[in-house]
């Protein structure tokens, strides 16, 4: 018997649809923030699409779910792990990551596939199959998408669980740093420290400009509030 995989039999199209429109609004903590890359696929249609492509629809197992009724049921329970699973704010929800791994990993006999997007573009595809404990390859002919990937899906896990180095957190000792934490902490740490050099030594050649929309001055350059 074929096996059929969920998004080949339904899926929660309009919650999908929802949940994607409103990451657009989104300008905290996306990848969109670091680069804005045409095309990106929003994160939660690419995170739907990659595990309900692994996940079995309940109709491929008649033994465990023998009636219409019984796969209707099932189905149901999927869509819950799904639903819960794209909203923006449970991206780093370990409860509802596990939950829907488990799917995966049952639907695989514990044995993922790895994914590769040789046009990986912004990286969403990628990022995603990582969220969902898939080991990802990225590809791109231009390299700034290839920076964009490495930025996102390549350097971050070699500094997973890693507390900070910089001088100003490492005298924070009372912090359980988890997953980029910690690098976050050092990118924002020497970037604001580029920031500032950066103004100190050229910020002279660019005079502020008024504010357009009001509040003061800003200047040309950096954007230093
Ligand atoms: C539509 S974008 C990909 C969007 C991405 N999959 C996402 O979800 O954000 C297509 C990408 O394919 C890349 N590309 C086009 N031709 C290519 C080729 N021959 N080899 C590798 N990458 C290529 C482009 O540089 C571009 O980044």
């Amino acid at each position: 018997m074929t096996v059929k995989k969920l998004i080949e039999v339904a899926l929660p199209l309009e919650k999908i649809n929802e949940e994607s429109a409103r990451e657009k609004s989104i300008r905290h903590g996306h990848p969109s923030t670091l680069h804005l890359w045409w095309a990106r696929r929003p994160l939660a249609a690419a995170r739907a699409v990659i595990w309900s492509s692994l996940v079995d629809d309940p109709s491929s197992h008649p033994e465990e779910f023998p009636t219409e009724e019984d796969q209707n049921r099932e189905r149901e329970r999927l869509f819950k792990i799904l639903e819960a699973l794209i909203v923006w704010e449970n991206s780093n929800n370990e409860k509802v990551l596990n939950a829907a791994k488990e799917e995966i990993l049952k639907s695989t006999n514990g044995n993922p596939p790895e994914l590769l997007d040789p046009f990986a573009g912004g990286g969403s595809i990628p990022l995603e199959a990582q969220r969902l404990g898939l080991k990802a390859h990225a590809h791109d002919l231009n390299p700034v998408a290839v920076t964009i990937n490495k930025a996102t899906i390549e350097i971050p896990p070699i500094f997973a669980d890693m507390p900070p180095v910089n001088p100003q957190s490492r005298r924070v000792v009372a912090i359980n740093w988890k997953g980029a934490q910690g690098l976050a902490e050092d990118v924002r740490y020497y970037g604001n420290w580029i920031k500032e050099e950066a103004f100190k030594r050229v910020g002279k050649h660019y005079p502020k400009v008024k504010n357009p929309g009001g509040g003061g001055y800003k200047c040309h350059c950096l954007d230093l509030g």
